[in-house]
C-alpha cells in the first residue's frame, strides 16, 4: 500500500527517487509525486496522476540533492493530482503510507479545513505539523504523532532544514541505510538495493533524522536508538525481469529454486530439522489444535496445510482469515499452535491477528519472507521462506515456498508425535524433494496451456473445481485468475456443484477441474460429467496418460505419476500460467493488476 523514497547524499537525488519509486511501484501504482530541496531550502513539487514514468516524464531534468517520491494506492479520496502526495502545507511536504483514523476529529479541532486542497487523512498531518511547528522538526513531530490514531510511515521535509529529510512510522514498514552514497529511507530495500544490500528496519515510535552524513535516531523521550543492520541475501539481479516480459512470469519459473532453497537447508539425513530456525524441539510436542491464520494466497497456502497437517496428525487444524479473526473470540489454549502466513510480514491483519493469538498461546510460528518484517520480529518463533523478493502483485513463488514449509511441519509433528514411523517420513520428504524437478518439467507445458487458455479471453465467469487437496488449491486458482485477467472466478467442492451453483454453467464456460486424489477421482469423473454435459469448456487436469472422450472435457493436461499428496505442486503451476495467459491474451500487465497492491498494511 503506497510505496516511499527519500534520498539525501552527495547524488542527485531525482534519477534516484524516480528509479527507485518505479521499484517500489509494485505497492500502488494509480498516482506518483515527488518533493525536492536544493541547498537554498527551495521545496518543489511534481505529481501526477498515473504511472511512475508518467512522473518521470515531467521532473527527469530537476536538480536536487535531498528529495522525497510516492507512489500512490488511494483509500481516502479518489485518484486525482490534488490527493497525490506530496502534500505541501507552508514550508512542509509530506509523504504519507497507511491510513489516520481519526482525521476528522484534528481538522475540526485544530481548525484546518482552511489550509486543506485534497480529500486525503494524510494531508490533514502535513497541515497539522505546519500549524504545530515550533521551529524545531522533532519536538514538533513528537507533538503530532501523539495526536494520531491510525497506521502510518511519514517522509517530511522542512524548507528551513535543507537537505535534511525526518521520518516516523507505526505498524507501516520503513527500512533506511547510509552508505557512501548518501543516506536512503524507504518502505523497502528493493528502492535502494542498487546501492547497497545493507539495510535497517525503522523503529516504530521513533524519529528519524536522515541527514547526507549519517541517520540519527531517538525514540519519543528524546533517547538515542542505534539502528541494527541486517543484510540481504539476494541482489539486484533478482529483483529484475532478466529477460522474462512480466515478473509474474519469472517469478512462476522462479519456483523450483526458490523451493529448494526453502526445504534444503531444512532437511538433514532426510529428515525435517528446524534446530537453525531456533525452534526448539518441545514446540512439537503436546499440541492440541493448529490454527492457521493469513490473508489471500497465504490463506490459501494455509488451506493445504490444514488437509495434509490434519490427515496426518489427526488433531483438529483450522485456517482463519485474519480480518475475521481478529474479530471473533478465538477458541485457543496454552497448547494450541498459530501459524501465521505472510511473505510480506506487514499484511496489517495478520500483524494484529498474531498480536491477538499471542494472548493465548505461546506456541506462535511465523512463516515469513520478508527478513526482519514485523510479523517476524513479533511471532514468538519465526521460519523464513528463501523465494527472494516476489515484485508482481499476484502471489506465486511465495505460494509454493509457503507450502512447501507446511510439508516440512507436517512431517516434523508426524514424527515427533509418532503419528508416522521414522521410515514413512522419510519417503514423504523424499517425495518433498523431487518436487523442483516436477514443477520443472511441468513448465515445460508453457506454450500448450497459453493455447488452451484462448478460448478463456472472452469469458465473463469460470469455474475451478476439485475434492479434497484438489480444491484448497482451486482457491488459489480461482484467486489467481480473478486479480490479474478481472475474468469472475469461483472455486467449488466439486461435490457441491449441484446445490445451486451448477444453475450458472452456461455454453462455453472454462471450468477448470482437478482431479489427482485417487480416493475421490470416480466421484470427480462424475462432477465433470455434470459440467461439461451443460455445456462447459472443460480443462482437466489429471494423471491420465490420455483422455479422448470428448464427453469428459475439451482440454486434458497430464499431471506427472506422483503421490496424491505432492500432485498439488504441478497443477498450481498449470492455474498460475493459465491465469497468466489469460491475463497477457487480453492484453492486460499481469504484474499491476487495477485496484491492487502488493503489501496490504491498511485494514
Ligand atoms: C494474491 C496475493 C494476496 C496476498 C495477501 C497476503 O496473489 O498476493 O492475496 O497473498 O495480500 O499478503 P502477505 O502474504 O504479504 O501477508
Amino acid at each position: 500500500m503506497c510505496g516511499i523514497i527519500g534520498y539525501t547524499g552527495p547524488l542527485s537525488a531525482t534519477p534516484i527517487v524516480l528509479d527507485g519509486l518505479q521499484k517500489l511501484e509494485y505497492r500502488g501504482y494509480d498516482s506518483a509525486g515527488m518533493a525536492y530541496m536544493n541547498g537554498n531550502g527551495k521545496l518543489s513539487l511534481r505529481k501526477t496522476v498515473g504511472k511512475v514514468k508518467d512522473l518521470r516524464a515531467i521532473c527527469d531534468d530537476d536538480e536536487a540533492t535531498c528529495g522525497i517520491g510516492h507512489t500512490r494506492w488511494a483509500t481516502h479520496g479518489g485518484v486525482s493530482n490534488t490527493n497525490a502526495h506530496p502534500h505541501k502545507v507552508g514550508n512542509i511536504a509530506l509523504i504519507h503510507n497507511g491510513i489516520i483514523e481519526n482525521y476528522h476529529e484534528l481538522v475540526n479541532e485544530y481548525d484546518l479545513a482552511g489550509d486543506l486542497a485534497s480529500e486525503t487523512d494524510s494531508e490533514v498531518v502535513a497541515a497539522l505539523i505546519n500549524k504545530l511547528y515550533d521551529g524545531n522538526p522533532n519536538t514538533t513531530i513528537r507533538k503530532v504523532v501523539s495526536l494520531l490514531n491510525g497506521s502510518f510511515a511519514f517522509c517530511i521535509l522542512f524548507g528551513d532544514h535543507p537537505g535534511i529529510i525526518y521520518c516516523v512510522r507505526n505498524v507501516s514498514p520503513m527500512v533506511a541505510t547510509h552508505c557512501k552514497d548518501g543516506s536512503f529511507i524507504a518502505s523497502d530495500l528493493t528502492a535502494f538495493i542498487d546501492f547497497t544490500k545493507r539495510y535497517f528496519i525503522i523503529p516504530e515510535y521513533t524519529i528519524v533524522t536522515v541527514r547526507e552524513d549519517g541517520i540519527m535516531m531517538e525514540d519519543l523521550d528524546g533517547k538515542t536508538v542505534e539502528p541494527e543492520y541486517l543484510e540481504v541475501n539476494w541482489d539486484i539481479s533478482d529483483a529484475q525481469k532478466d529477460g522474462y516480459p512480466y515478473f509474474m512470469l519469472k517469478e512462476i519459473h522462479e519456483q523450483p529454486d526458490a523451493i529448494t532453497r526453502t526445504i534444503t537447508p531444512r532437511i538433514v539425513d532426510g529428515l525435517p530439522d528446524f534446530t537453525e530456525d531456533g525452534v526448539p524441539e518441545d514446540f512439537f510436542e503436546n499440541v492440541s489444535d493448529i490454527t492457521v491464520v493469513a490473508c489471500g494466497t497465504a490463506m490459501y497456502a494455509g488451506m493445504v496445510g490444514r488437509t495434509l497437517l490434519q490427515k496426518y496428525l489427526r488433531i483438529p487444524v483450522t485456517v482463519a482469515i485474519a480480518s475475521e479473526f481478529r474479530y471473533e473470540e478465538p477458541v485457543l489454549s496454552e497448547n494450541s499452535v498459530v501459524i501465521v502466513v505472510s511473505q510480506s510480514g506487514e499484511t496489517i491483519d495478520t500483524l494484529e491477528a498474531l498480536r491477538l493469538a499471542k494472548k493465548y498461546t505461546k506456541k506462535t510460528l511465523s512463516l515469513v519472507n520478508v527478513k526482519g518484517s514485523s510479523i517476524a520480529r513479533e511471532s514468538d518463533y519465526v521460519m523464513y521462506t528463501h523465494a527472494g523478493p516476489e515484485i508482481a502483485v499476484a502471489s506465486t513463488k511465495a505460494y509454493t515456498v509457503q507450502t512447501s514449509m507446511f510439508y516440512l511441519l507436517t512431517a516434523k509433528l508426524a514424527l515427533v508425535q509418532k503419528k508416522k514411523t521414522e521410515e514413512e517420513v522419510r519417503r514423504f520428504i523424499g517425495n518433498l524433494e523431487k518436487v523442483p524437478d516436477l514443477i520443472f518439467d511441468m513448465l515445460g507445458s508453457e506454450e500448450d496451456i497459453e493455447r488452451l487458455t484462448k478460448r478463456m479471453l472472452n469469458a465473463k465467469n469460470a469455474f475451478f473445481i476439485g475434492r479434497n487437496l484438489d480444491y484448497t488449491l482451486s482457491m488459489e486458482g480461482a484467486l489467481k485468475l480473478k486479480e490479474i485477467s478481472y475474468i469472475h472466478a469461483e472455486a467449488y467442492a466439486a461435490g457441491e456443484l449441484k446445490h445451486g451453483t451448477i444453475a450458472l454453467i452456461s455454453e462455453g464456460m472454462p471450468v477448470i477441474a482437478i482431479a489427482s486424489q485417487t480416493h475421490v477421482y470416480s466421484k470427480m469423473i462424475s462432477n465433470i460429467r455434470e459440467v461439461k454435459a451443460r455445456g462447459a469448456y472443460v480443462i482437466l487436469l489429471s494423471k491420465d496418460e490420455k483422455i479422448t472422450d470428448d464427453a469428459l472435457c475439451d482440454e486434458h493436461v497430464k499431471l506427472p505419476n506422483i503421490a496424491d499428496d505432492f500432485t498439488m505442486f504441478a497443477s498450481i503451476v498449470i492455474l498460475q500460467m493459465i491465469a497468466y495467459y489469460t491475463a497477457v491474451g487480453k492484453g492486460l500487465n499481469p504484474d499491476q493488476p487495477r485496484n491492487l497492491a502488493k503489501s496490504v498494511t491498511v485494514e
